[in-house]
């Protein structure tokens, strides 16, 4: 099973697919967490070029950097967990590419509908929850996270981080078309306590994480892109 969690920067991924590991595992589950861009030795140095702030890199080099780095990691290591009936839960996949390169940089969105199925070989999630917040709370969760105070340098942000609060309202607003329009995307809203969301997710999975003989639902699936 293939669960994937999106948001903007923030949002409080990193925090509920922490949360969703540890109760998998109590179950008894097998479960593998994976960060995008990353997870293998090649992609996590693609991950240090596209994130170094110092570095400019034009949109499309930032497309086919994210999907470089996807490609690794689908084909290395999650075609091969699912294949052993384990829950790879991801932080970040490519709809994270529809939202930030193709609503937040303006890329053509059918290029990237194309890029995405070769990027991840028709891999579709099984569900994708979507964590929404304004840009402007997730900055201060931001702020609050590095110290940085109110006044801030540029230069405590990442380069993805650094695009601006309008650049974060595009992909946010890209974000809900895809919620808006995809079945396997659950709409969290991501101002609540954290205790709160992990309970809203858990309920979600209820019907396929329940058991742990339980088949996965639909991994095997590709997608119809
Ligand atoms: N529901 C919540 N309410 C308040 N604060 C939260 C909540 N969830 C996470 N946080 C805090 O917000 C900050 C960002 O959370 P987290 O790192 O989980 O976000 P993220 O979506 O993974 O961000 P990034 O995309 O930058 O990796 C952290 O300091 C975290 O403790
Ligand atoms: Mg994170």
């Amino acid at each position: 099973m293939l669960i994937t969690f999106e948001g903007i920067d923030g949002a409080g991924k990193s925090t509920q697919v922490k949360k969703l590991k540890k109760f998998l595992m109590e179950k008894g589950h097998e479960v593998l967490t994976l960060r995008e861009p990353g997870g293998t030795i090649v992609a996590e140095k693609i991950r240090d070029l596209l994130l170094a702030s110092k570095h400019d890199i034009t949109p499309i080099g930032e497309l086919l950097l994210f999907s470089a780095s996807r490609a690794e990691l689908v084909q290395n290591i999650i075609v091969p967990e699912l294949q052993q009936n384990r829950i790879v839960i991801l932080d970040r996949f490519y709809d994270s590419t529809t939202a930030y390169q193709g609503y937040g940089r303006g890329l053509d969105l059918e290029t990237l509908r194309q890029i995405n199925a070769i990027s991840s070989f028709g891999l579709k999630p099984d569900v994708t929850f979507f964590l929404d917040i304004s840009p402007e709370d997730a900055l201060i969760r931001k702020f609050s996270e590095k110290s940085i105070p109110l006044a801030f340098e540029q230069s405590e942000l990442d380069r993805m981080e650094s695009s601006g609060l309008a650049f974060y309202q595009r992909v946010r607003e890209g974000y809900m078309k895809l919620v808006e329009t995809n079945e396997r995307f659950i709409l969290l809203d991501a101002g609540d306590e954290p205790q709160e969301i992990h309970n809203k997710i858990i309920q979600k999975l209820a019907p396929f994480c329940s058991n742990k003989q339980k088949k996965p639902m639909q991994s095997e699936k590709r997608e119809k892109f």
